[in-house]
């Protein structure tokens, strides 16, 4: 097991406990925000929850960040779209980023399903170096917002 994936082991460990008996999503999206950002020594971890007709900014580690993406605007906004996981190593490559900083080199936007499959928020960290991410990032964090108690949400917020 390499370094990596045995952080990731521990990341979603962490993750599965702070879920454990909660049921109000926010709660646990803040602490799973803080716990992702902490172990990837990232710029910026937050959700945008799908809210009204657009992503609106939920629980966030990192410093202030737009507060609405339609849909198929910007990295967030084109995972929600097309409901997969995007990874972009250099954020001036992407056509349409949303630049909240200019410090933001590279991110990766995952989305989350409901049980329904239904797209309720993405979940978007960036970094202030280039490449920071890839496929094995995207995995592991597509494992972890699947323990994430989502069922509630469009109800909560
Ligand atoms: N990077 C995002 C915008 C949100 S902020 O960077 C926090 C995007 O292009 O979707």
């Amino acid at each position: 097991m390499d370094n990596k994936e045995q952080q990731y082991q521990q990341l979603l460990a962490q993750v599965k406990s702070l879920c454990a008996g909660e049921d109000y999503a926010v709660s646990v999206m803040a602490n799973a925000a803080a716990a992702i950002h902490e172990m990837l020594g990232a710029w910026w971890t937050g959700f945008y929850i799908w809210h009204n007709g657009a992503l609106r900014l939920g629980p966030f580690q990192g410093p202030v960040a737009c507060t609405r993406i339609e849909a198929g605007r910007g990295v967030c906004g084109t995972s929600y779209e097309r409901g997969e996981t995007i990874v972009v190593s250099d954020v001036d490559q992407f056509p349409g980023h949303i630049a909240c900083s200019s410090r933001s080199k590279s991110e990766i936007v995952v989305p989350l399903k409901d049980r329904n499959g239904s797209i309720v928020a993405v979940l978007d960290i960036d970094s202030d170096r280039l490449a920071a991410f890839d496929d094995e990032d995207a995995l592991w964090l597509e494992r972890i917002v699947d323990v994430l108690p989502l069922s509630s949400l469009q109800n909560e917020i």
